[in-house]
């Protein structure tokens, strides 16, 4: 980078990933890697977060937390009048988590802070570094939960009764671990929305491109599946007398395949990510199956034909296995297109950085979706090693390609942060 643009410091933000990816580490077995696990509203995250928010008064950011659990951390502007410009992103995982999903973008954004501290930037308008509750929706069910409550999309009645597979209350997790704060859930909008994000798959390393622009996020769609058969011994019952809930479970994994492999649906993807037969046992025909969908796909209209017909499919399904299936949606977003003005300016910060950058949409969903419907957002992506592979201990992205993309952040955030209008 030209020596006259403001950088962060590298190392510190490594070490600062470092710290919080040991909250949660656990062995993986699968990779023999060391992994983390911080489900959301759990002990782990509550101590994650106590971690970060002692870090962000050290560094003298006033800190509010929401009715969601959702932390704001403030360091004033010479405006106070003037809304903020705003970065954020997550620290809850998944439970086979690496270091760098929404930690990245929080740490990131914190140790942006650091820096102008350091320099003594003072801003026009204020920055505020945030962290949403349950972005990754592995717990309850719904992703983008905290940033969909603050921005309006999603209800705190509705967030404060999800309920985890033990039953376990939202709010009362919230409770448990301290963060059931009191500020109003809904956020003021600010000025402009920034994450920084690595991007969790192959199209950057593989270009050899060292940051991402990223245009928008694909619609999502989740369901939950119940699908009721009849157990019943695995050797004495007739084949033609079955009503085999695995069997069912299989023909919609199946199916959802073959449907992208008619073309008809653009670039969907498909995943079954849990079925869990019952009772669960070698001998005995599964009665029961719960199970999971998620479907992804950039295009709206071929994400609603996607569900259309995968309804059909269910139908026909109980009917040649003679099973019941019920189904709920559990979150659904359309795609969301990010600020071209944004883009443009994360463009312009990569080129004076010198550094290469690429159009590219989104695969996963992120906070930073549901501010787009509040004021601009955008986007900035890290290249992650081993074809960008995340929701994996493997994930892993280099010092440089972290703070490539979050130095490109701090050259946008000091441009926007500096101005009245946008
Ligand atoms: C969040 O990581 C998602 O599943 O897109
Ligand atoms: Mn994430
Ligand atoms: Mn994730």
């Amino acid at each position: 980078m030209p020596d006259s643009l403001t950088r962060i410091n590298s190392d510190r933000l490594y070490a600062a990933l470092d710290q919080l990816g040991q909250i949660g580490r656990y062995q993986d077995e699968e990779t023999g890697l060391q992994g983390v696990c911080r489900l959301a509203l759990s002990a782990e995250d509550g101590e994650g977060r106590r971690l970060v928010v002692g870090w962000m008064k050290e560094l003298g950011l006033e800190v509010r937390v929401d009715r969601i659990g959702n932390v704001y951390a403030r360091r004033a502007g010479r405006r106070a009048d003037l809304k903020p410009v705003m970065l954020g992103s997550h620290i809850d995982s998944v439970p086979t988590a690496g270091r760098f999903d929404g930690c990245l973008g929080v740490l990131g954004a914190l140790e942006i802070v650091r820096s102008l501290n350091e320099h003594k930037i003072e801003t026009l308008r204020p920055v505020e570094v945030a962290f949403f509750t349950d972005e990754e929706g592995c717990r309850f069910g719904t992703d983008m939960l905290g940033s969909a409550v603050a921005c309006g999309r999603l209800s705190l009645d509705y967030a404060y009764e999800l309920k985890d597979r033990d039953g376990l209350r939202l709010r009362d997790e919230l409770e448990k671990i301290g963060f059931l704060g009191d500020c109003d859930e809904h956020v003021t909008p600010p000025h402009a929305f920034l994450e920084c994000h690595v991007e969790q798959g192959p199209m950057l390393i593989q270009k050899g491109v060292e940051v991402g622009v990223v245009s928008g996020v694909q619609s999502i769609s989740w369901q939950a599946l119940t699908i009721v058969g009849k157990s019943g011994h695995a050797g004495a019952t007739p084949m033609d007398l079955r009503a085999d809930a695995g069997v069912a479970a299989s023909m919609i994994n199946l199916k959802l395949r073959e449907m992208i492999a008619t073309g008809h649906y653009g670039e969907m993807r498909a995943t079954m990510g849990a079925m869990t037969p019952h009772p669960g046992l070698v001998n005995i025909v599964p009665g029961k199956v719960e199970a999971t969908v998620d479907l992804r796909n950039p295009s709206n209209e071929l994400m609603q034909r996607s569900e259309t017909d995968l309804l059909a499919f269910y139908e026909e399904v109980q009917k040649r296995e003679k099973v019941e299936i019920r189904w709920r949606q559990t979150a659904r977003t359309p795609a969301v297109p990010f600020s071209s003005r944004l883009q443009e300016r994360i463009v312009a910060a990569a080129e004076r950085a010198g550094l290469s950058h690429q159009s590219i949409i989104a695969g996963a969903g992120h906070d930073a979706q549901e501010f787009a419907a509040i004021c601009p957002a955008a986007m900035v992506f890290c290249p992650g090693e081993y074809d960008g592979i995340s929701h994996n201990p493997r994930e892993f992205s280099t010092p440089k390609q972290c703070s490539d993309g979050i130095n490109v952040l701090l050259e946008v955030l000091l441009q926007l942060a500096n101005q009245e209008d946008l």
